[in-house]
């Protein structure tokens, strides 16, 4: 492999960041911002001194606390994005398989690329719900298979993969002397009960999550890693290679959002209870478009029955001062995918001028 042979960008973020401002944005995928006033932090918390060691133990403690884990499993990462690249980068050397979801979050994809391992893909189709099927995997795991990526919930589709089949995508992993990276920012949004973690299935798994998605404290930055502990350790080594600390601001915060996490919940509850019905209202309303509606996660993913999914894009984005994410950047292009995050009266606006871009194309 070459250095011009190899993927050095993601053609999926360098599209959401050059964006600009556009007043009803229904391409993000992440609760807005909490307030920070709001979030009870203390004087001492106030710092620029870090522990200058590997995490800062209250926010380790914390994150296993959340598993019930101990905080040698957990590493701290610079959002669930770094958590994703380290696990991938300590898993897989050039020329080492990985199997990969399809659709899937564009990172995954071009993180393997640029990695140089050899990806291979299983399908969740929109005609199965989008769900999980091991034999599509069976059909292509190999004893070169060093890794499986899944996430739960899905993105884009929001779709939740039961234990029942994760449990089995670990068997089969274990079978081929392979791991399995489930990315769980989403399973956050599942606020009524206590979702299970792959983590409790067996040292196959590790999981990466971040205070982002759910929380509206993307701000932060504060993602994690949980896998066994000499996976850790190797972990935290790696990170030695990329920087020194997390920042210690970030660090703290983090602590007392742990804390305060009920009250950030509710306010995340409260949001995405409100823009799912009107979504829900919507679909039902319309027979331009299909769409799998789960009950959770922060994400929709309607297919376009007729139409070209660009051009609703670009009539949406010039016209309606809206902005929807294009399917092509989860390989699916005949789909868009629509976030349920913006405060609900801007989320009601945008789908009445989505619903005449819809008209339109
Ligand atoms: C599966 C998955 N992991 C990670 C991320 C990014 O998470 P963070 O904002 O914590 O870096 C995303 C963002 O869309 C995602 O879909």
């Amino acid at each position: 492999m070459n250095l011009h042979s190899r993927t050095l960008s993601s053609a999926y973020m360098h599209w959401a960041k050059s964006q600009g401002s556009i007043n009803y944005n229904l391409a993000v995928s992440g609760i807005p911002d909490y307030p920070l006033n709001e979030i009870p932090y203390r004087p001492e918390d106030i710092v620029l001194s870090g522990s200058g060691s590997y995490g800062y133990p209250p926010l380790l403690q914390a994150i296993a606390s959340r598993y019930n884990i101990s905080p040698d499993s957990v590493v701290t990462t610079l959002g669930a994005s770094m958590a994703n690249y380290l696990v991938m980068a300590l898993l897989l050397q050039p020329g080492d398989e990985v199997l990969i979801e399809h659709p899937a979050y564009e990172l995954f994809v071009s993180t393997a690329m640029f990695l140089g391992a050899s990806v291979k893909r299983f399908e969740r189709k929109f005609e199965n719900g989008f769900q999980v099927k091991v034999t599509e995997l069976e059909k292509i795991i190999t004893p070169k298979t060093k890794l499986i990526v899944v996430t739960n919930l899905h993105n884009p589709t929001s779709v939740y993969t039961d234990e029942k089949s994760i449990k089995q995508l670990g068997e089969l992993a274990r079978s081929a002397g392979a791991k399995v990276l489930v990315g769980e920012v989403y399973l956050n949004t599942v606020f009524d009960r206590n979702p299970f973690t792959a983590l409790h299935l067996g040292d196959e798994f590790i999981t990466t999550n971040s205070l982002t998605k759910a929380y509206g404290l993307s701000g932060l930055r504060l993602g994690w890693i949980c896998a066994e502990p000499e996976i850790a350790r190797k972990l935290w080594r790696m990170i030695d290679l990329l920087y020194v600390n997390h920042g210690t601001l970030s660090e703290r915060l983090g602590v007392r959002a742990f804390e305060y996490l009920e009250t950030i919940v509710a306010r995340s509850k409260a949001i995405l209870d409100t823009n799912r019905a009107l979504f829900n209202k919507f679909l039902d309303e319309r027979n331009d478009i299909e769409c799998i509606s789960p009950e959770y996660g922060t994400v929709r993913f309607p297919r376009l029955k007729h139409g070209n999914v660009d051009r609703l894009v670009s009539v949406l984005r010039s016209k309606y001062d809206t902005l929807v994410a294009p399917g092509s950047y989860f390989e699916m292009p005949e789909h868009f995918r629509i976030g349920l995050c913006c405060k609900p009266e801007i989320f009601e606006e945008g789908l009445k001028r989505l619903g005449r871009g819809l008209d339109e194309v």
